[in-house]
Parts: C-alpha cells; structure tokens; sequence
C-alpha cells in the first residue's frame, strides 16, 4: 500500500527509503487504519514516561470497541482520556444498548487500589475481563498496559499468552505495553504483528525487536537516534512496509466517567 503521510524533516540523516519520518497522528491514523486488521496484535515498548498509555488510548480510538485493562488501577494518564472506568466486565447493559445502536465503546477496567485486598479484587477483575471479552460479539481491541504488572505481579503470564494465540483467530486485537528495559522475551513481542518502539539505550531490546521486525538493527537504532520526545518508531512484520515514526496528540483532559 502507498504511504502518502504529510511528512515533514525531524532532524538526522536517514535512509528514506527504510523511513518516513514526521507523520503527523492523523495521517498515521488513517493509515494505519486501513491496514491494521482485527486481530493484529500491537506491541508497544519503551521507558517509562515515554508516552505508551497516551499512544495505547489513541489506538484504541481507531477500533470501535477498545477495553483497556488499567492494571494500575488509576493510571493518571487513563483518567485524562475521556474513556468510561467500569468496575469489571462485562459492561453495564447501556453500553452493549449503545453498540447495538451503532455506537462506539472505549472502556477501562480499574478502581482505586489502597489495600492489598483492593489489589487482589483488581487482579481478579482483570482476569475475568481477559476471560470475558473473548466470548463477547464482536471485534473487541484490549489493551493490556503495563505488562509487567499484568503478567508477573498479578500472575496472569500464562493466561495473556494463551490469549495472545486464541485471540488472532477470534479477531480480537491484543495491545501490550510494557517497559524496556527490563526485556523479558513474551508472547507478546513474538506474537505482534506492529511493534511500537519508544527509544532505549537497552540494544538487546532494539535487536529484538529488529529480529521481528525483519529489520537490520542498526536501522532502527539510528532511526530511534533521532526521535523527538514522545515519538515511536513504528514497526511492521511485514518486510515491505516501511518503518514510521509517529507521535500520537497529548491527552486534552477529558472527563472519565467512573462508575466503579
Ligand atoms: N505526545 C505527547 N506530547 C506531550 N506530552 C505527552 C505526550 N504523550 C505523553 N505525554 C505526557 O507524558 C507523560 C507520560 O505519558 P504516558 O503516556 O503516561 O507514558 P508511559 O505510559 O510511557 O509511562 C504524561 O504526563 C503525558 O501527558
Ligand atoms: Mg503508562
């Protein structure tokens, strides 16, 4: 497929023909859109405060139906993204009214957490949601942010990477963020089909994302050189896409309604 974003020079020597470079959101949204199928995992790595949970969001808002799995409970930049918080799954019987309507969904699952038993139910909540959003109707988006935490503290590795297999086939699409460094080799890269690569000093992250990517490594590693703040660097598995580098707007605080 053509790529005619509306480009524009952020600084560095690059190749331009393994790069376009300064695609404005719109542009990449539409299209990314247009070619990012159902069921199409995307994994998003970086360092923290990069800006993952603000690109997990605008993802989201590509999909008409999008839950994300706040597994901090109240992520802060969550809050600001005008998604509604429900206390666990499935959604309140509005919401499946408004889908039948023709209307989009974008939901969070997460509650204040202050007590270890507040963090137990939230990791109970979540299980179920990864549970129930495979057998709703439809082509669901889950965002699954903070990995780590999702996989190791809450102990639900296993049951994210069966997920990951099972979900392709069922047309449900898996976002993962999680932290690099820190590299731990998941499911989740091995079964992406976009990875969205924030910069990182960690080469071991950038080899392996090059490896599935198809991609010689130092490409990506000058590529990532250059990036402004909160800019990724947008991979596909297939060999003949290019690589993008993208950013995604900042949260305008919006009002999240919680219903937890
Ligand atoms: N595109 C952006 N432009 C400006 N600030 C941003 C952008 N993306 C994120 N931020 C800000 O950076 C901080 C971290 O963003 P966040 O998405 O929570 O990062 P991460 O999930 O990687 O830790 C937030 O305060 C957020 O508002
Ligand atoms: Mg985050």
């Amino acid at each position: 497929m053509p790529l005619d974003l509306d480009t524009g020079p952020i600084g560095g020597e690059l190749d331009a023909d393994v790069l376009v470079i300064g695609a404005h959101w719109d542009a990449f949204a539409e299209w990314f859109t247009a070619i990012w199928e159902h069921g199409h995992h995307v994994a998003l790595i970086g360092p923290t405060r990069q800006g993952k949970t603000n690109l997990l969001i605008e993802l989201g808002r590509l999909r008409p139906y999008a839950v994300i799995l706040d597994s901090k409970g109240m992520d802060r930049t969550l809050q600001e993204s005008g998604y509604r918080r429900i206390g666990a799954w499935p959604p309140p019987s509005d919401v499946w009214d408004d889908i039948a309507d023709g209307l989009p969904a974008h939901l969070l699952i997460g509650g204040p957490v202050r007590s270890d038993q507040e963090w137990d139910r939230l990791a109970s909540v979540i299980s179920d949601a990864l549970t129930g959003v495979f057998q709703a109707h439809g082509s669901w988006t889950v965002g699954v942010d903070e990995l780590q935490i999702t996989s190791q503290m809450m102990g639900l590795k296993r049951k994210i990477e069966r997920n990951l297999i099972a979900a392709a086939d069922r047309g449900v699409t898996m976002i993962t963020g999680y932290q690099a460094p820190s590299w731990v080799p998941t499911a989740a890269s091995r079964q992406a089909r976009w990875l969205f690569l924030y910069p990182t000093r960690d080469e071991d992250v950038i080899k392996n994302v090059a490896a599935k990517a198809g991609r010689p490594w130092r490409d990506l590693k000058e590529a990532l050189h250059v990036l402004p703040d909160y800019h990724v660097l947008v991979a596909g598995t297939n060999p003949r896409v290019p690589l993008v580098i993208t950013h995604a707007p900042k949260q305008t605080p919006r009002r999240t309604r919680n219903d937890t």
